[in-house]
C-alpha cells in the first residue's frame, strides 16, 4: 500500500516555515516518491487552489534555497481539506481522502495534541499508520504520560515519531561518527578525562511573532526540555550496537534515566528575560512589550541549568545546558573541556606566560564544524607552549534538518525520533526546575537584548 502524508494543522506557521520547505527539498532531491499523496487538513475554509496559493507564498518566503521548479512541483501535488482536527468525522474524511498508509503529522499547537489524539481513538486508523507529534511533547510529565497512553492506544510505539529536529542536524549526527567510527575519542570520553561539558544554543533571534506559543512555553520548555537534553543524550550515551531506532532510543534513554535534576536550584539554574536592546543594527523592544506577551506570566527567554549523570562513565562531571533568545551572538555548540595533564614538564608554561589550558573539543552547529584546541610547542622558543586549534569545517548538509527528518519519517525510519521513555524522562528531569521557578524560588533576572546574557549576582 502506498504512503500518504496527512498534515493536521496544514495552514499553520510550522507547516509554512518548516514542513513545506522540507518537502520541497525532497522533491528537488528526487526522493519524494510520486506515489506519496500529500494532503493538508485545517480549519480555513479554502479550496485546493487557495491552499496552493498560500503554500506557494510560504515556499517563496521560507524555501528560497530550493529551485522554483521543485517548489512548484510540490505545490501542484498538494491537496487541501477543510476540517476540525478534534472532530472524528473530519479526521475520518481526511484519512479517506489521503488514502494509503498515512503518516499523520500533528503540526499543531501542543495544547491541541491531546484532543486530536483522543478524537483519533474514535476513528479506525488505516493499516501501517504512523503518527508524528511535534514538540514540546506536552507541558509536563503528567501531560506527556497522557499523550503516550493515548498514542499507544492508537498505534504501536514503533509507529510513533516524536519530532526533535536537532537529532537531524548534521553536527548532532556527526557526534555518532566522531565517537563511534574513530578509536581515539572513546577512551577519553569519560569522567576520568573530561572536566565539564557545555551544551549551548544562544540565539540572536527574538520572538519572531511567535508570542502565542512562546509566551506560554518559555526557553526551558522550548529548548532545554527537548533539544538540549537530546544533545546531552547523544554526547553521553554508551556505544550502540547498531544505529537503528531501537538501539539508539535504548542508549539515549539509559543516559536520561541517569540524569540527576539540579539539587540546588539557586546555584544550578538561571532564568532570565530580555529587556530592550540592539542586536547588530536591529532594535528590539523589551520582551514584555512584544505583541501578545503577558508580562505577569514571568516567561523566561533565557534558561540555564547544570546536571550530573549518575553512572560509572560520567559521575561528577557537570553538564551545563543553556539557551536564550535575543543574545548578542549566535553560539550553537557543544564543548568538552578536558582535565589538565597530571604533570606538566614545561616549567615555563605558555609563551604568554600563563599556565597551559586544558584541551577543548568544540562541536559547532550551524555552520557545522569541529575544533580541537591543543597546547603545542611554540614556534619561537620550542620549550614554550602555544595554543593551536585543529579545525574542520563541514560542508553544508544536503538536506535541512526538517528535510532529513521528513525523508526518514516517510521511509518508515524512526531513528531520529524520541521514544516514549525519553520523552517522559526529559520531563522528569526538568519538572523540579519548573516547580521551583513557578514558586519564584529562583529570581527572574534580566539582560539587555544584544548582550551576553544575564549577569549572575
Ligand atoms: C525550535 C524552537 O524548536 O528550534 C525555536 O521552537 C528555536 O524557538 C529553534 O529558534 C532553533 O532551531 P533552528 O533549526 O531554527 O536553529
Amino acid at each position: 500500500m502506498g504512503r500518504s502524508f496527512l498534515i493536521l494543522g496544514g495552514t499553520g506557521d510550522l507547516t509554512g516555515r518548516l514542513l513545506l520547505p522540507g518537502l520541497a527539498e525532497l522533491v528537488d532531491a528526487g526522493v519524494l516518491d510520486d506515489g506519496v499523496r500529500l494532503l493538508a487538513l485545517s480549519r480555513e475554509d479554502w479550496s485546493d487552489e487557495e491552499y496552493r496559493g498560500w503554500a506557494h507564498d510560504r515556499l517563496a518566503e521560507h524555501a528560497a534555497h530550493v529551485p522554483e521548479a521543485a517548489r512548484e512541483r510540490l505545490v501542484g501535488r498538494l491537496g487541501y481539506r477543510h476540517g476540525d482536527v478534534t472532530v472524528p468525522a473530519d479526521l475520518r474524511a481526511g484519512l479517506a481522502q489521503a488514502g494509503g498508509a498515512p503518516v499523520i503529522y500533528l503540526a499543531l499547537p501542543n495544547t491541541v495534541f491531546l484532543p486530536t489524539l483522543e478524537a483519533m481513538t474514535q476513528v479506525e486508523l488505516p493499516e501501517g499508520a504512523v503518527i508524528a507529534v511535534e514538540k514540546p511533547f506536552g507541558r509536563d510529565l503528567a501531560d506527556a504520560r497522557r499523550l503516550n497512553a493515548v498514542l499507544h492506544q492508537l498505534v504501536p510505539e514503533e509507529s510513533v515519531f516524536r519530532t526533535d529536529h536537532f537529532l537531524a542536524m548534521q553536527t548532532v549526527l556527526n557526534i555518532l561518527g566522531l565517537r563511534f567510527a574513530n578509536r581515539m575519542f572513546e577512551p577519553v570520553w569519560n569522567a576520568q578525562h573530561v572536566e565539564r561539558v557545555d551544551i549551548v544554543f544562544d540565539e540572536t533571534l527574538g520572538l519572531e511573532g511567535r508570542a502565542g506559543y512562546y509566551d506560554t512555553a518559555g526557553a526551558l520548555r522550548d529548548m532545554l526540555q527537548n533539544h538540549l537534553l537530546q544533545m546531552l543524550a547523544v554526547v553521553a550515551m554508551e556505544p550502540p550496537a547498531a544505529l537503528d531506532a531501537r538501539s539508539l532510543a535504548a542508549r539515549k534513554a539509559d543516559v536520561l534515566r541517569a540524569v540527576r535534576s539540579p539539587q540546588d536550584m539557586r546555584r544550578d539554574t538561571v532564568r532570565a528575560r530580555y529587556t530592550a536592546g540592539r542586536i547588530g543594527g536591529r532594535e528590539l523592544p523589551d520582551y514584555t512589550a512584544e505583541d501578545g506577551v503577558q508580562a505577569d506570566r514571568g516567561t523566561e527567554t533565557y534558561a540555564e541549568y547544570t546536571v550530573t549523570i549518575e553512572n560509572w562513565r560520567w559521575a561528577g562531571v557537570p553538564f551545563r545546558l543553556r539557551s536564550g533568545k535575543a543574545l548578542g551572538a549566535d553560539r550553537h555548540e557543544i564543548t568538552l573541556r578536558f582535565k589538565p595533564v597530571p604533570h606538566l614538564a614545561f616549567e615555563e608554561g605558555t609563551a604568554e606566560g600563563g599556565a597551559a589550558e586544558a584541551d577543548v573539543l568544540r562541536l559547532r552547529l550551524d555552520p557545522d564544524g569541529i575544533s580541537l584546541e591543543l597546547n603545542l610547542n611554540g614556534g619561537g622558543d620550542p620549550f614554550d607552549l602555544e595554543r593551536r586549534s585543529l579545525e574542520v569545517e563541514l560542508p553544508p548538509a544536503r538536506l535541512s534538518a526538517y528535510g532529513l527528518l521528513l525523508q526518514e519519517l516517510l521511509a518508515g525510519e524512526a531513528a531520529l525520533s524520541i521514544s516514549d521513555v525519553e520523552a517522559e524522562q526529559s520531563w522528569r528531569i526538568v519538572e523540579p526546575i519548573l516547580a521551583a521557578w513557578a514558586a519564584d524560588e529562583v529570581a527572574l533576572l534580566e539582560y539587555p537584548a544584544g548582550s551576553e546574557g544575564p549577569a549572575r549576582g
